[in-house]
C-alpha cells in the first residue's frame, strides 16, 4: 500500500519526454517482445492482470479487448486523452513527461486487438501535450519503433494525434468517435457498441491514457505481478490527481487499497494550518461528495462504491471548512449544464433548472421546497439519458443536498451564506 512508481517511474528524469531517455530505461523493448507473442496471449495477460479502465467506469480492459471480432475488417484503437472532468489532471503528466510510455502501450494494444492505426484524441486545451506527442511519434517513427516496421517486425502501426475543440462531452467515447469523424460530438445510441461498430463503423477499442500506459509494465512483468498489487478486485497502481485545500496538491501514484486518509493527510500534506476537512469529491466532479467522517476507507473501486460514491478518474477534490458547499455545488452544476449536448430532454432541461434553483439559493432567494425540487429533478434525470453525463451532473447536487441540508437551509432562512462565501 502507499506510493509506488510504475507509471510515474520516468517522469522526474531530465528530458524524460525524449526517445533517448526512454530507451536508456529499456523503452520499446516490451513492444519488441510483445510483437513476438500471439495477440491472444497479450489479451490473456491483460485479463490476468485485472486491469480496469482508468477513464472512470473501471471496465475490465482485457474483457473489452476480447469483444473485438476476430475478422479481417479494419480495426481501430482510440486513446481517450480528453481529460475534461473538473479535478482530473493525471493523464497530462504521462502525456507531457513520458509520452513514449503511452505510445508503447498503444502499440502493444494495437497489436493485441489487430489494429494497425490508433488515434489519440486529446483535449484542445492540451496544446503543449499535443505537441509533445507529435514530436514523440515523429522520433519513434524515425527510429523504427513505430511506423511501417515497428522494432523490425512486419506489423505496421501508425499513431495520429487529433485535437478536440473544448467540449467535455467529447470525452464520452461515442461522442468522441463522432468528433473524430468530423461531426459535432454527440453521444451515440448503443447498441451497436464501439467494439463491433465504432470509428468509421469498424470495430474499435477506446481506452484511457492511463489504462494504455499500464499495459507496458503488465506485459513486461506479467499479469500475475500486476494482480499481486492492490485489493481482491481492484488491482495494480492508480494515479490520483489531488487538488483543493491540501498543502501538496499534485499527481500521486498509489497502490490500490491505500487508505484515503493517507493520501490526504500524509502524501498530500494535509489541511492548511488551522483548517479542518469538510468534504471530499473523491473521483472527479461528477462523483458524489463524501463528508469528513466518510473517508476512513481504502481507495479502491469497491470501497468507494460502498461509501456511496465512486473512484471515477481518481480526481480527489478536497474542501476545507472555508468552503460554501452550496456555492461549490452551484459552480459544478453550471459546468454540467453548459456541457450538456442537449440531445436528451431530461439532461438538457434538468441541468438548466438545477442551475436556476441553486442560483436563487446562493442569492438568498431560495425556498425550503427548492431542496425537494432538486431531489425531484434528480429522480426525473437519473437513468433517463442517452449517455452518463446526465447522471454525472447529479453527483454533486444530490449528495450535497442530502449531506449538507442544514447548510442549504441556513442560506434559505437567513438569506445569506453562513460561511461568508
Ligand atoms: C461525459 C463523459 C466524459 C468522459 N470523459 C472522459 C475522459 O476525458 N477521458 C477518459 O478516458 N474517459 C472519459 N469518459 C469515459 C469514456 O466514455 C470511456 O468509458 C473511457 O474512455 C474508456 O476507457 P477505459 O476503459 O480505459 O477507462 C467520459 C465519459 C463521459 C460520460
Ligand atoms: S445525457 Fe446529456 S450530454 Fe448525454 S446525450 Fe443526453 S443530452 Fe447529451
Amino acid at each position: 500500500m502507499g506510493e509506488m512508481k510504475v507509471l510515474l517511474k520516468n517522469v522526474h528524469k531530465p528530458n524524460s519526454h525524449l526517445l533517448s531517455t526512454y530507451k536508456e530505461g529499456g523503452g520499446y523493448e516490451t513492444l519488441k517482445a510483445a510483437l513476438k507473442m500471439e495477440p491472444s496471449q497479450i489479451v490473456e495477460e491483460v485479463k490476468k492482470s485485472g486491469l480496469r479502465g482508468r477513464g472512470g467506469a473501471g471496465f475490465p480492459t482485457g474483457l473489452k479487448w476480447s469483444f473485438v471480432p476476430k475478422t479481417d475488417a479494419p480495426k481501430y484503437l482510440v486513446c481517450n486523452a480528453d481529460e475534461g472532468e473538473p479535478g482530473t489532471f493525471k493523464d497530462r503528466v504521462i502525456i507531457e513527461k513520458d509520452p513514449h510510455l503511452l505510445l508503447e502501450g498503444i502499440a502493444i494494444s494495437c497489436y493485441a486487438i489487430g489494429a494497425h492505426r490508433a488515434y489519440i484524441y486529446i483535449r484542445g486545451e492540451y496544446e503543449f501535450g499535443a505537441q509533445v506527442l507529435e514530436n514523440a511519434i515523429r522520433e519513434a517513427e524515425e527510429d523504427g519503433c513505430l511506423g511501417d516496421r515497428p522494432m523490425g517486425h512486419d506489423y505496421p502501426i501508425y499513431i495520429t494525434v487529433h485535437r478536440g475543440a473544448g467540449a467535455y462531452v467529447c470525452g464520452e467515447e461515442t461522442a468522441l468517435l463522432d468528433s473524430l469523424e468530423g461531426r459535432r460530438g454527440h453521444p451515440r445510441i448503443r447498441p451497436p457498441f464501439p467494439a463491433s461498430k465504432g470509428l468509421y463503423q469498424s470495430p474499435t477499442v477506446i481506452n484511457n491514457v492511463e489504462t494504455l500506459s499500464s499495459v507496458v509494465d503488465i506485459i513486461a512483468r506479467g499479469g500475475d505481478w500486476y494482480a499481486s498489487l492492490g485489493t481482491e478486485k481492484s488491482k495494480g497502481t492508480k494515479l490520483f490527481s489531488i487538488s483543493g485545500h491540501v498543502q501538496k496538491p499534485g499527481v500521486y501514484e498509489l497502490v490500490m487499497g491505500t487508505p484515503f486518509k493517507e493520501l490526504i493527510f500524509e502524501i498530500a500534506g494535509g489541511m492548511r494550518p488551522g483548517r479542518n476537512l469538510k468534504a471530499v469529491i473523491p473521483g472527479g466532479s461528477s462523483t458524489p461528495m463524501l463528508t469528513a467522517d466518510e473517508i476512513d476507507i481504502p481507495l479502491d473501486y469497491e470501497s468507494l462504491m460502498e461509501a456511496g460514491s465512486m473512484l471515477g478518474s481518481g480526481a480527489v477534490i478536497v474542501l476545507d471548512d472555508t468552503t460554501c458547499i452550496v456555492k461549490e455545488t452551484y459552480r459544478l452544476a453550471q459546468f454540467y449544464a453548459h456541457e450538456s449536448c442537449g440531445q436528451c430532454t431530461p439532461c438538457r432541461e434538468g441541468t438548466h433548472w438545477m442551475v436556476q434553483i441553486l442560483k436563487r439559493i446562493v442569492n438568498g432567494q431560495g425556498r425550503e421546497e427548492d431542496l425537494d425540487l432538486l431531489l425531484h429533478i434528480g429522480d426525473t434525470l437519473g437513468g433517463n439519458c442517452l449517455c452518463p453525463l446526465g447522471d454525472a451532473a447529479l453527483g454533486p447536487v444530490i449528495s450535497s443536498v442530502k449531506k449538507f441540508r442544514d447548510e442549504y437551509l441556513e442560506h434559505i432562512k437567513n438569506k445569506r451564506c453562513p460561511i461568508g462565501g
